[in-house]
């Protein structure tokens, strides 16, 4: 039988999509933009809401709903797809967990050093590997839609199978 993911977890992940979209558009380009105190307060409190809203969709998400992936699926498949989602939480929190270290250093007056140059290294790798995951999940469940198994529409509003 398929089995849909409820409105409140699409919302989750449509809704995190698009705020993730949204500070990417958004980003800072330089660090001297954090001369400017309102852009500089609007990112910590932008990060801040993120983080809130991501680690409550993950509550949400293993305390109410379970893979689309059909039972017969292989351990190895099976594993994959929860790497890559967990490896997926786990990037976007860091992208927000070192932009607030960034912000909140910068507040405090320490504008530049090593640790300001480490967190930005994180800051930057975590927005590369969390680009790279959402295209292996999108690759992923674009494959599971040419497969038709139901794991595609059970998250996805368009192009849907006929079940
Ligand atoms: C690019 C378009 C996207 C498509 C077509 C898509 C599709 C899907 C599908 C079909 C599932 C269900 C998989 C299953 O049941 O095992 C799913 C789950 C999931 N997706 Fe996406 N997704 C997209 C973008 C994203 C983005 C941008 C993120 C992260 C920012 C994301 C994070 C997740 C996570 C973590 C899950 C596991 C369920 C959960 O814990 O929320 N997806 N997605
Ligand atoms: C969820 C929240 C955030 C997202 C999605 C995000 C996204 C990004 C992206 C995509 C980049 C470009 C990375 C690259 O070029 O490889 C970037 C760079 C940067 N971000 Fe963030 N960011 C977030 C939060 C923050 C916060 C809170 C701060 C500090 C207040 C911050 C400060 C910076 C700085 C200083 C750079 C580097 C600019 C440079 O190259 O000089 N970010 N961010």
């Amino acid at each position: 039988m398929f089995m849909a993911y409820s409105v409140t977890a699409k919302i989750f992940h449509w809704g995190v999509a698009a705020l993730f979209a949204y500070g990417i558009i958004k980003q800072v380009g330089d660090i001297n933009q954090l001369e400017d105190i309102e852009l500089l307060k609007f990112e910590i409190v932008f990060a801040t809401t993120f983080l809130l809203i991501l680690a409550i969709r993950f509550i949400y998400m293993r305390t109410t709903q379970t893979s689309a992936l059909p039972e017969d699926t292989g351990l190895f498949q099976k594993f994959a797809a929860r790497i890559v989602h967990l490896g997926m939480y786990s990037s976007l929190a860091l992208i927000a967990i070192s932009g607030l270290m960034i912000g909140l250093l910068y507040y405090s007056g320490y504008k530049d050093g090593l640790l300001n140059d480490a967190l930005l290294g994180l800051h930057e790798f975590s927005v590369s590997f969390s680009y790279l995951l959402i295209i292996i999940h999108a690759l992923a469940a674009i494959y599971h839609r040419l497969k038709k198994d139901g794991v595609w529409s059970a998250m996805v509003p368009f192009w849907r199978e006929n079940i």
